[in-house]
Formats: structure tokens, C-alpha cells, sequence
């Protein structure tokens, strides 16, 4: 904790979110719940966030005319992904608060920056090599070894932009198909695990910590999560600890993600960092007093941080194109399930079209019969 508090925007203030995917569409939601309007600023007319906002400008991210009477019309601006251009944040920054700022953006939309912050932050991660051509790729895995995998720096998502290489003779296919360079080259983790924690960093300071989670993924999308992660007490506090000194490292006023990977040792290793609502923190929404969309308002508004304190335990389930939208006519009678849809018109698959979070009491996850869990989810 430190710092005075900053007096929170009044209520009726306008909220600018650049971004119209489900992100923005549950903040604006979590907004509209704590009494500010949201103007939603996306290239796609008919984008999740575009149909639950109070003002829309549907414009291209690099469009200066159009961020410039954005700028003018909103009383403060939060971004629902991180790969905001560099030229939108010039026009922007000097115009209006951007909460996250630069720094944190700067730093989450490329790999290289990503790893180096997290090891000055005091976070362990995988051995890595900057790839500019093929030749550093040889060197690097001559230098990390096999089975490595090698990433864009930029753009990525959902295993988009990735190859694992297992044997040398990989290398130049998959460095030619991998762009935008330069590449990134990790040594391949052998964990047991993959859990993330969510933290909210308010405009004083304060830190609210969410508890660590187990993720699984289903063709490198996330597919459940699972609150609390079932690892030992150390563990989690451990993750906590780092997501915390990471908001704190990017001075970050919002709400962060950092993606860990366990190993068998019980060392955890930083992967990614999200500078916004998280995928893996959708469970907090009906698990948490507040949840990470009302965190984020709450940060960007300059309120006091709301509680983040688990009242349930809780399993998350994507719901992943057609087969994710098959489930429905089977969550929505269960009492212990709330379903949250985004809005999407076609169920493309790989599309994430919405979630449901199943409560359990307090305690009792690490008790349950998965398979039978699961199986209603
Ligand atoms: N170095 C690694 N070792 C083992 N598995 C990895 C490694 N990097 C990524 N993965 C796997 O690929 C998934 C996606 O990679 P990630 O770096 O999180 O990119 P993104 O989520 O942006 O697609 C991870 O969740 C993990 O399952
Ligand atoms: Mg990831």
C-alpha cells in the first residue's frame, strides 16, 4: 500500500476501451455496474463489446482523426488487449490517461522485453536467445538445446506463432514460416503444471491478489481453469507473490495476468504477462466479492480496490466454438453453474464464445471426482 487516493472519476464518467473482443465487453458490463458509461473504440461494427457499450467509434486503431475525438469524448482510456500500435498510444498518451500506460504495454507486446522484465522482477523463466536469422538460430540451439520452442516476438496468441523444435533439421522450415522477426527461441519446459495468477494494481498502489490457478488447455486454448490451483500452499504463495511485484515492476494501474509454468521440483517458471483481464481470472467473476472486470474499472477509475478474497471454489469452462455452444442445453439448468456468452454470431471453431463458471463450496475442489466434475462441464 502506498500513496494517497486519488478522488474516482464521478459516476456518469465516460470509460474509453479500445478493443471490442469479449475483454471489453465484460468490463464495459462491470462498468455499467458501477455507474460509468463505456465508448468503445474497435474496427468491427458488430464486435461484443460494440453492442453492450454507450457510445461506439468504429475506426482503425492507427486512425488519427478518429483516437483524436475518441481522445476528446472519453474522461479516461483502458485497452482489452496489449498489442496496442505504438503510433495509437503517441496520439493517445498526451491527450487523455491511458491506465495501463506505456510501460506496461510496451513490455507485454514483446517476448524479448517480457523475459528480460521478468528476470529483473525477480521471476525465474526458461533459458532464452533473441533470433534474428538463421544462423542465431542454429547458435541458440546449440547453446539451449533440444526440444526447444521457438516464437514470434510479437503478435502471438493462442499457440499462434509457435513451433516446438525437437530435432535440428526443423529449424529452417520453421523459421521461414514464423514471422513477424525477430523470433524467440525458449527451452522447451517439462511441467507438471500450468498455473496463473491474476493480481489489480489501484492508482494508489494498493494490490489486490486473486488466488493462483491450474489451467488446462485444448489445442493450445485455454479450456478449464481450475480455482484454487491444487499444488502445495508454497507454491501458491509464491505465484502470488510474483504477480504481485510484477503489477508493482510495471507500475501497472489495472489488472495483470502472469502465466507460470510448475516444475516437477516445485519451481516455477514466468512465461507470459497479460496487462488486462485474463482469461484465467473469468472464475473470480462469480467465485470473488469482486471479480477482475470490476478490479479493472475500479483501477482505471481511480476507486479503492475491491475485495479479491475466494468466497467459492470454482472450475471454469471455455466455451469453444460449435462444440463449446453443444454444452449449453446442459449448463444452463445445473443451480451451480452461470453461463456468460459474448455475443459472437458464428461459432467458428477455435472462436472463444463464452464461459461458465461452476461454484463449489469453499474448500472442497481438491476433494471432488474430477472425471464426474467434468463431466457436467
Ligand atoms: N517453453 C515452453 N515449454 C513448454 N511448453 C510451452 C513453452 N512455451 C509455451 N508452451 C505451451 O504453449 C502454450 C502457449 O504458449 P504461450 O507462450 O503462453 O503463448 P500464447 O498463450 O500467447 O499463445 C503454453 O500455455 C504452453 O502450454
Ligand atoms: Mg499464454
Amino acid at each position: 500500500m502506498s500513496g494517497a487516493l486519488a478522488t474516482p472519476l464521478p459516476p456518469n464518467s465516460t470509460i474509453g476501451i479500445l478493443g471490442g473482443g469479449q475483454l471489453g465487453r465484460m468490463s464495459a458490463l462491470a462498468a455499467a455496474e458501477l455507474g460509468y458509461r463505456c465508448h468503445v473504440y474497435a474496427p468491427d461494427a458488430d464486435s461484443p463489446g460494440m453492442q453492450v457499450a454507450a457510445a461506439r467509434t468504429v475506426a482503425d486503431y492507427e486512425d488519427p482523426e478518429a483516437l483524436a475525438a475518441f481522445a476528446a469524448a472519453v474522461d479516461v482510456v483502458t485497452f482489452e488487449f496489449e498489442n496496442v500500435p505504438a503510433r495509437t498510444l503517441e496520439i493517445l498518451a498526451p491527450r487523455v490517461p491511458c491506465r495501463p500506460g506505456r510501460k506496461a504495454l510496451a513490455v507485454c507486446q514483446d517476448r524479448l522485453q517480457e523475459k528480460a522484465f521478468l528476470e529483473r522482477a525477480g521471476v525465474p523463466v526458461a533459458p532464452w536467445r533473441a533470433v534474428h536469422d538463421l544462423a542465431g538460430l542454429e547458435a541458440a540451439m546449440a547453446e539451449i538445446g533440444l526440444p526447444a520452442v521457438l516464437k514470434t516476438t510479437r503478435l502471438g496468441y493462442d499457440g499462434r506463432g509457435q513451433a516446438v523444435l525437437r530435432r535440428p533439421e526443423e529449424a529452417a522450415e520453421a523459421f521461414a514460416r514464423l514471422e513477424p522477426r525477430p523470433l524467440i527461441l525458449e527451452a522447451f519446459v517439462p511441467f507438471t503444471q500450468e498455473i496463473s495468477a491474476v493480481a489489480a494494481r489501484g492508482l494508489d498502489g494498493s494490490v489486490a491478489v486473486y488466488d493462483a490457478v491450474e489451467n488446462r488447455h485444448s489445442h493450445h486454448i485455454l479450456d478449464l481453469s481450475f480455482a484454487p490451483a491444487r499444488v502445495p500452499e508454497a507454491v501458491a504463495g509464491q505465484a502470488r507473490r510474483h504477480v504481485a511485484e510484477v503489477a508493482a515492476a510495471l507500475e501497472l494501474v489495472g489488472v495483470l495476468a502472469v502465466e507460470f509454468f510448475l516444475l516437477p521440483d516445485g519451481r516455477l517458471l514466468g512465461n507470459e504477462i497479460a496487462p488486462r483481464p485474463h482469461n484465467s481470472g473469468h472464475w473470480t467473476m462469480d467465485a470473488c466479492q469482486a471479480g477482475q472486470f470490476h478490479q479493472h474499472i475500479r483501477a482505471v477509475a481511480g476507486m479503492p480496490l475491491g475485495s479479491a478474497e475466494r468466497h467459492s471454489d470454482a472450475v471454469m469452462r471455455n466455451l469453444i466454438g460449435p462444440e463449446g455452444m453443444a454444452r449449453l442445453p446442459a449448463l444452463l439448468p445445473q443451480p451451480d453453474v452461470s453461463v456468460h456468452l459474448y455475443g459472437k454470431q458464428a461459432a467458428r471453431a477455435g472462436r472463444k464464445m463464452g464461459h461458465a463458471n461452476c461454484l463449489l463450496p469453499r474448500g472442497s475442489l481438491s476433494a471432488q471426482d474430477e472425471g464426474k466434475l467434468l463431466a457436467r462441464l
